[in-house]
């Protein structure tokens, strides 16, 4: 049975000696996953101060599970920070906090200057959010900020950290391929994202969020590049069971969810093609080419960007769940 548990790993409490205080050992069940056994273990809820400081942190948890309850102003889909940064931001090869944190300020070419913390955290509400990117020093960002730093206590600075990221994945045996993409979907993914891609809810609430369409992450969001899918769901994906699909099966279904229609790069100039030369000019974006008869992107098929906010109509704020 597949149910909605988030992989938990169980850290052995293992503390390296000799300068790397901050190693421990988790143990994966899956034996093939990519994810590297040793990595950082940030500190638990339970160590979150009862101060100030600690309120701030526990804020930004709060948004990272939750952000169209509690930053709602910012986001235009029905994602949530933790659907893709899984166990809320904690979990090594799914992008943790702890090892985005201690790697800013970094220069990004996806904008081509120095890029601090809280900027790096914009262009996720922007892009992965599909929403509007809050000012720097927003409350919004000050307290996600504030978690991340929390959650990164003990780590060194300016190290790649072993489990920052997703684990990188070797190129497919053979090319990639949309057909064979759509047969590992049916097999590996439709039973909770739906065959249509669209989630699925349960009470008014997502429990498997959409992989495409309106309520996705957008033409210009991370997760929208082959190559960071296809790592992303080797490692994490079908949830619980990372590492069981094969290189060439990671590939493939990363090719055919990110050959999908969502809604459109912020960064429109106003032309598919053009837009796809000034921002999409490589291998791992399909945007702008043509699959099944449509040109992907092409504004008569495409949900408009930043469209916010969503949240308008859900009444009442359901409580934050504790893991
Ligand atoms: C057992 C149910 C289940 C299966 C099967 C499954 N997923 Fe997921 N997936 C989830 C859940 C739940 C989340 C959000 C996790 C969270 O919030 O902790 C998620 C998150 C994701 C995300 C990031 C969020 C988003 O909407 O973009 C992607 C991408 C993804 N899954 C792709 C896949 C692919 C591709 C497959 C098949 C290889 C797959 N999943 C199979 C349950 C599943
Ligand atoms: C649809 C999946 C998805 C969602 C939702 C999402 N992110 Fe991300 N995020 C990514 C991907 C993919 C990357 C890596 C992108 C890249 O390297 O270009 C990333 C990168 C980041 C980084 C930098 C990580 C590093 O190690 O440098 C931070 C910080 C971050 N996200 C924060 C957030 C926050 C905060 C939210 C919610 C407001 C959020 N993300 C929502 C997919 C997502």
């Amino acid at each position: 049975m597949k149910g909605a548990v988030p992989t938990v790993l169980l850290a052995t409490g293992l503390i390296v000696g000799g300068g790397a205080a901050w190693l421990a050992t988790s143990h994966h069940s899956a034996s093939r996953s990519p994810v590297p056994a040793e990595h950082f273990m940030p500190p638990p809820d339970s160590a979150i101060p009862k101060t100030p400081f600690g309120d701030e942190v526990r804020r930004g948890e709060h948004i990272f599970r939750e952000p169209a309850i509690y930053a709602s102003a910012f986001v235009g889909n029905q994602l949530r920070c933790s659907n893709c940064h899984l166990s809320a931001g904690r979990l090594a090869g799914a992008s943790p906090m702890w090892g985005a944190y201690v790697a800013y300020p970094a220069y990004r070419s996806k904008n081509g200057h120095v890029n601090s913390f809280e900027e790096r955290l914009q262009g996720c509400f922007r892009f992965s959010m599909n929403g509007k990117a809050p000012k720097l020093g927003d409350p919004t960002l000050v307290s996600l900020e504030s978690y991340a730093f929390f959650l990164a206590h003990g780590a060194p600075t300016g190290v790649d950290l072993p489990g920052r990221g997703f684990p990188k994945l070797p190129k497919p045996p053979v090319a990639a391929d949309y057909q064979r993409g759509a047969q590992v979907y049916a097999e590996n993914c439709a039973s909770c994202h739906g065959r249509d891609g669209l989630g699925q809810s349960s009470g008014g609430r997502v429990v498997f969020p959409a992989l495409w369409g309106a309520q996705s992450f957008n033409w210009g969001a991370g997760m929208g590049s082959i190559k960071n899918a296809a790592e992303f769901i080797r490692a994490n994906m079908p949830l619980g069971l990372g590492g069981s699909l094969s290189v060439q099966q990671a590939w493939d279904v990363a090719t055919y969810m990110d050959s999908q229609v969502r809604p459109q790069d912020p960064r429109f100039t106003g032309d598919v093609a053009a837009t796809r030369k000034k921002f999409h000019n490589n291998a791992n974006s399909m945007y702008g080419l043509t699959v099944n008869g449509g040109v992907l992107g092409d504004p008569a098929m495409t949900p408009p960007a930043g469209t916010i906010p969503v949240a308008a109509s859900s009444a009442a704020p359901a409580p934050v769940q504790s893991e």
